[in-house]
């Protein structure tokens, strides 16, 4: 794989998390406030992280300045194991608790 096509894909993963923290954070925010969520403030600080995090290289790419893929590398290592598997399984208990299955 030359260069380029390794910053092409690179861009395209980096729409690709600011579609997905859009529309899936969205719609977690949305049911935080439905069903009452207790800690809605914390994980919605963490969703606000992430999405200045992901909208920040975004911007770096389409500037055309460097982007580290071991940066990208490492927000989504971080999202996986701190936010998915800590936060939302936290909030996917709650749900349940609720019998409601997690979106
Ligand atoms: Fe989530
Ligand atoms: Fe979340």
């Amino acid at each position: 794989m030359n260069t380029n096509q390794g910053e092409a894909i690179l861009g395209e993963l980096l729409i690709k998390l600011e579609h997905y923290t859009y529309y899936h954070f969205d719609t977690e925010e949305q049911y935080f406030q439905k069903y009452e969520y207790p800690e809605l403030a914390i994980h919605k600080s963490q969703h606000d992280l992430l999405r200045s995090q992901v909208s920040e290289l975004e911007e770096r790419y389409e500037k055309g300045d460097e982007v580290l893929v071991v940066k990208v590398m490492e927000l989504l290592k971080n999202w996986f194991f701190d936010h998915i598997l800590g936060s939302d399984r936290k909030f996917g208990y709650f749900l349940n608790e609720k019998g409601i299955k997690h979106v």
